[in-house]
């Protein structure tokens, strides 16, 4: 999904099969990123867009869990992550290959599935 304001490229969200080294392959399973220009910041893009991707993933995708990692330092990520109602369920240490030498490593994955998806929804007035 591409966001457009006023013409201008705003960002992205993504929706992807997880690589082999992230995850144990499981069926019906995604993982969400996404990226906006700095100028389109602290304006709620991000959280609506991965709601939405989080809606369409489940209820047009069929996908069975959605997960989500970032830097454990990473707070507007992990913001968004929450805002999307996905819940952090652990904490990790990156492979150090993955990052310039000296980055912290401390990494987190947050996941929602879509039984906890459909409970939420379906306590919502
Ligand atoms: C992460 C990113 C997409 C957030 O985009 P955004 O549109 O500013 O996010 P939103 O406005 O929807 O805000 C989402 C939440 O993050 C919080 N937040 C946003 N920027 C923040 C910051 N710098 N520090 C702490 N919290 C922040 C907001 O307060 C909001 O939390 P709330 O729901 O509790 O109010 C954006 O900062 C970005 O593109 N960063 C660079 C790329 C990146 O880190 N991508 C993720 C890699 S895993």
């Amino acid at each position: 999904m591409i966001a457009e304001v006023t013409s201008f490229l705003a960002g992205y969200w993504i929706l992807r099969a997880p690589e082999p080294d992230d995850q144990e392959p499981v069926e019906g399973q995604a993982e969400l990123g996404y990226w906006l220009l700095r100028r389109y910041w602290r304006q709620g893009l991000a959280s609506e867009g991965s709601r939405e991707l989080v809606r369409y993933g489940f209820e047009d995708l069929g996908l069975t869990r959605i997960f989500a990692m970032t830097a454990a330092a990473n707070n507007a990520s992990r913001a968004t992550m929450a805002a999307g109602r996905l819940q952090c369920v652990r904490t990790f240490h990156a492979d150090p290959g993955d990052w310039p030498p000296g980055t912290d490593l401390r990494a987190v994955e947050y996941a929602i599935t879509r039984e906890q998806w459909n409970a939420q929804n379906s306590s919502r007035p």
